[in-house]
């Protein structure tokens, strides 16, 4: 979708968007690209969503097409209201209703495969023998996909009510009951639950699945016969993510040189703008007190600069290195599109997937993020000060975005965003700092032809923000008569939260 065939062979194809074919029993466990059904495991309240959420978005992020299914979705189409006594194994018509909503969550993940997805996540309790025998039985034989099973085993009463009171809580299940009676009502659903579970059993039954079991939230965990690259990722990401919370701050480096020249890449030095906008970030941090705080930036001497003046151990990685333009460094927009106008329209037209000659694509740069993404979910505290590309990227993991929304982002410059992992998602918060700086958003052009005028070409780049007054982002806080704070503005006037989303709107995921 919205990706050009390119004869060109600078342009990555999209090979993820493909469709899959269902493949023969006999191949089902050579072929690399083997449809995936992931299906959870475990008692109410273990973090299957949670679990099922983050993984589906970590594996859209690497270029899997992923989808949940998620049981207690189906059940609510059908019955919105349930307490415990629904839950209750002797209850013939709730089991019957149950296990139709089962069913129709499973034929719905097999279809998503059969049409070109590549993992679908089954989200559910699962917590009988008999119940993962039919879901393997399904997968393989009808469908020959693979069958993996993720079990959160939790012992720990303080995790599991914790839970419930971050996220059963808010579930239409419960929505006019008091906080009290929801949790005791949803503990007692977890004995009805009890009654009929049974762990996998690794030694006898069901030891020829292959699965990883968490204990505790990762406090340990057990892996058995895994099947392939992509359950292989599965494990190595499960084993990285914990729930401790934390903040992680994310900025672009301050003006730099090219900036203010509007030239692309290289490796310049900061603006007086951009010395300002470190003295700036600094005094925030510190002000912020932020716990064990650490600091990465790339090698590049604008993040190393940016960051010089915050009092906190900093690591700096080549990885956070901004997008290689190959042979448009150092160029601006206005020179690229006189140059080299085919790949300044190739660019336009599937912007994710073009390679620079003799650079890189956002494409590339998810590739070469992963380790940073993977070491951030193992973080806690961390401000990473980077790039317009390489920020684009790591919000897109945050924020799951799609590949075709990601390379235009809005990450302007001299502005903190602050993501803060909630339940199921994550809260993103745009601090301006206050101090001036160019902007350097080019947003896609109508006209993507490589046929097309430079000023087709350049949209409306150059007269919207070459000008003395327009280049600016410095901001301003708005407040109504009782001192509350409404909006932030920009210098033109225009609210941030138009390229900044604030807490309280969609953003909240
Ligand atoms: O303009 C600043 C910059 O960081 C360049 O170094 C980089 O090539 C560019 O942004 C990436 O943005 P886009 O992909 O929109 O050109």
């Amino acid at each position: 979708e919205g990706f050009i065939s390119s004869s060109s062979s600078l342009v990555d194809r999209p090979v993820t968007f493909e469709k899959v074919p269902i493949p023969s029993k006999a191949c089902r466990d050579r072929l690399v690209r083997t449809p995936t059904v992931i299906a959870m495991a475990g008692l109410p309240a273990r973090g299957k969503t949670y679990i099922s959420r983050k993984l589906a978005r970590y594996l859209h992020w690497i270029g899997i097409k992923t989808k949940v299914f998620n049981v207690g979705e189906y059940r609510r189409a059908v019955k919105i209201h349930a307490d415990k006594n629904f839950f209750d194994p002797d209850n013939a018509e709730a089991v019957a209703v149950l296990n139709q909503c089962a069913q129709k969550a499973l034929e719905d993940a097999c279809t998503f495969l059969s049409e070109g997805g590549e993992v679908a996540i089954f989200d559910a309790t699962n917590i009988t023998y008999e119940r993962r025998q039919a879901i393997y039985a399904y997968c393989t034989q009808t469908y020959c996909f693979r069958v993996f099973f993720v079990e959160s085993i939790c012992d720990s009463s303080e995790i599991i009510e914790a839970n419930i009171k971050e996220v059963k809580l808010k579930s239409p299940d419960y929505q006019d009951v008091t906080q009290e009676e929801a949790v005791a009502d949803f503990l007692l659903r977890i004995e009805q639950y009890e009654k009929r579970y049974e762990s996998i059993d690794d030694k006898n039954d069901e030891k020829q699945f292959s699965f990883i079991k968490i204990f505790n939230c990762g406090e340990r965990f057990l892996v058995h016969k895994i099947g392939g690259h992509i359950q292989s990722r599965v494990v190595y990401f499960l084993m990285n993510i914990h729930v401790t919370p934390r903040t992680i701050y994310l900025t672009r480096h301050g003006e730099s040189e090219l900036n203010v020249q509007q030239r692309i890449g290289g490796d310049s030095p900061l603006s007086l703008n951009g010395r300002m906008y470190a003295d700036a970030l600094a005094e925030y941090v510190a002000n912020e007190n932020i716990p064990d705080l650490i600091v990465w930036t790339s090698q590049m001497q604008r993040t190393i600069q940016t960051a010089a003046k915050i009092n906190a151990p900093k690591e700096q990685w080549k990885a956070l290195n901004e997008i290689n333009a190959g042979i448009c460094e150092g160029l601006t927009y206005l020179e690229i599109a006189h140059r080299y106008p085919e790949e300044f329209a190739a660019r336009d037209q599937t912007k994710y997937h073009y390679r620079y000659p003799g650079g890189e694509s956002y494409q590339d740069l998810v590739a070469r993020l992963e380790p940073v993404i993977m070491e951030l979910e193992r973080a806690e505290n961390v401000l990473v000060v980077c790039h317009q590309a390489v920020a684009r990227c790591i919000l897109a993991y945050f924020l799951n975005k799609d590949a075709v929304d990601l390379p235009y982002t809005k990450v302007p410059l001299h502005t903190v965003i602050k993501l803060t992992p909630m339940a199921y998602g994550c809260l993103m918060e745009c601090i301006p700092l206050g101090t001036e700086a160019v902007n350097t958003h080019r947003e896609r052009p109508k006209n993507c032809r490589s046929d097309r005028t430079i000023s087709e070409a350049l949209n409306d780049f150059l007269e919207d923000h070459v000008g003395p007054n327009k280049i600016r982002t410095k901001s301003e806080i708005v407040y109504d008569s009782a001192g509350t704070k409404i909006e932030t503005i920009d210098i033109d006037g225009n609210p941030v939260s138009d390229y900044c989303r604030e807490p309280n709107d969609q953003n909240y995921i």
